[in-house]
């Protein structure tokens, strides 16, 4: 297998984990580059459910080195507590290893996430309120601790210094929220420092070196989407990291040229969860429907998530600024029981007529759009058994390739269930 990067070609959710667990059979070092606890990942294996957030879904495989990169966020607790059910589960972390310069989410940080949801009026994100927002700022901002300062007392002291008269003022004059002391932080960094440390690669540059130089084989595994990603998504209705292919360079520590291959993973239809613009959202039965079905509500907050027809435009997008080669196609088996499918190509401005058929990214106009539909006819049979593509129903194959012929990039991967196995590998 070449040096891949696994990217949501959506709004998230789209079945990644999935796409990296299978794939991580042939991967020596999987990576996850950005994003933290917000990110909640399924895999389906032996009959068994696992869900990560912050962990490289190549975990499950004995042997691997799973890597957590400097782009990532961390949340200490979360962080234990995954590593706790894993172990409960059985499973070897071993290989598990956390970049020291990973930043870490502090209390305050969840505090001020969940005070901005709560009490905004206006300008609701619909955040995971797990602190991935203020933690991305604080690091932007460069008053961000790093795991690596938990190690060392006069980077520590010096840090506090700056940050926490700054963060008490934040704190208590803008949001009127409690301050913390100078002991308790320290207190807490102690903390961190003892659930880190048995994980952090302090040698990391000499990892990446060796990897490189033996030709490992490199699996980049993203979280969230494109649609999702901090510049290119449907700002501000985002997250605040980069989950394109980019993200994965700055994220892990690899340059671009190391990157062979970008695989998009896409569902069959399309959700989202939280706020912002969705232009092919169905809010009836249909919508109802494919809930159901999918069993779409979240794994990190359990929110139903919204669902709609697939998008084309914001697949054509994601492909563009994704740098995606492939895509995959996962839940396909969801429309199973369909009479009909409908698949949006392009927008039309209800305000003017004139059609869009590249993605507008100005998100305040989306509100104006409505999807301008092709109609498929739906297959009635269970598909979840089927392992090969000449064995589709005729009418799967037809939507597939029409979904080939408007990526024109060639479709990789079909899911059609949740489980390892319920796959076609079409390259
Ligand atoms: P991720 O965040 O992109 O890794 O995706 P999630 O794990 O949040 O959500 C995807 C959900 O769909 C999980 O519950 C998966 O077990 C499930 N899933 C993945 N692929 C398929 C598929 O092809 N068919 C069905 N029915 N479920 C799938
Ligand atoms: P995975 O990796 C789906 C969404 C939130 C919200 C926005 C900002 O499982 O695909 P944040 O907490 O990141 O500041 O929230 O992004 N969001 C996700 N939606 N899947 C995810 O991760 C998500 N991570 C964040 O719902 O709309
Ligand atoms: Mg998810």
């Amino acid at each position: 297998m070449k040096n891949t990067v696994i990217v949501g070609a959506q709004w998230g959710d789209e079945g990644k984990a999935k796409i990296t667990d299978l794939l991580a059979t042939k991967a020596d070092l999987i990576i996850r580059y950005q994003g933290g606890c917000n990110a909640g990942h399924t895999v389906v294996a032996d009959n068994k459910t696992y869900k990560f957030h912050l962990i490289p879904s190549g975990i499950l495989y004995e042997g691997k080195t799973c890597f957590i990169g400097a782009g990532t966020v961390i949340h200490p607790e979360t962080f234990q507590n995954e590593i706790k059910d894993l172990i409960r589960q059985g499973i070897d972390v071993k290989g598990l290893k956390i970049s020291p310069l990973a930043s870490i989410t502090m209390p305050y940080h969840i505090e001020t996430d969940g005070y901005s949801e709560d009490t905004a009026v206006k300008g609701k994100i619909g955040t995971t309120k797990k602190g991935i927002g203020p933690t991305y700022i604080d690091k932007i901002g460069r008053i961000g601790f790093k795991i690596e300062d938990l190690y060392s007392k006069e980077a520590l002291e010096e840090k506090l210094d700056i940050i926490l008269p700054l963060k008490n003022k934040t704190l208590k004059e803008i949001y009127g929220l409690k301050t913390y002391t100078r002991d308790e932080i320290l207190e807490l960094c102690r903390q961190y420092a003892d659930i880190f440390r048995p994980y952090v690669e302090f040698d990391w540059q000499n990892m990446l070196s060796e990897a490189k130089k033996s030709g490992k084989t490199i699996l980049f595994e993203g979280a969230q989407g494109i649609m999702l990603d901090i510049d290119y998504g449907t700002y501000p209705f985002v997250t605040s990291s980069n989950p394109i292919a980019g993200g994965a360079c700055t994220g892990s520590g690899f340059g671009p040229k190391l990157v062979e291959e970008v695989i998009g993973v896409s569902k069959a239809y399309i959700t989202r969860v939280g706020e912002g613009p969705f232009v092919t959202e169905l809010t009836d039965e249909t919508g109802d429907k494919l809930r159901d079905i999918g069993h779409e509500f979240g794994t990190t907050t359990g929110r139903p998530r919204r669902c709609g027809w697939f998008d084309a435009v914001i697949a054509k997008y994601g492909i563009l600024v994704g740098g995606l080669t492939s895509m995959t196609i996962t839940k396909i088996d969801v429309f199973d029981d369909f009479d009909e499918i409908k698949l949006c190509t392009a927008y039309k401005d209800t305000r003017t007529g004139e059609i869009y058929n590249d993605y507008p990214t100005n998100v305040f106009i989306h509100k104006y759009l409505e999807p301008v539909y092709e109609t498929h006819k739906g297959w009635k049979t269970d598909i979840s058994n089927i392992r090969s593509f000449d064995t589709l129903p005729e009418n799967a194959k037809v939507y597939l390739k029409r979904l080939e012929e408007l990526f024109e990039i060639p479709i990789s991967i079909i899911s059609v269930g949740p489980d390892r196995e319920q796959t076609i590998l079409l390259k």
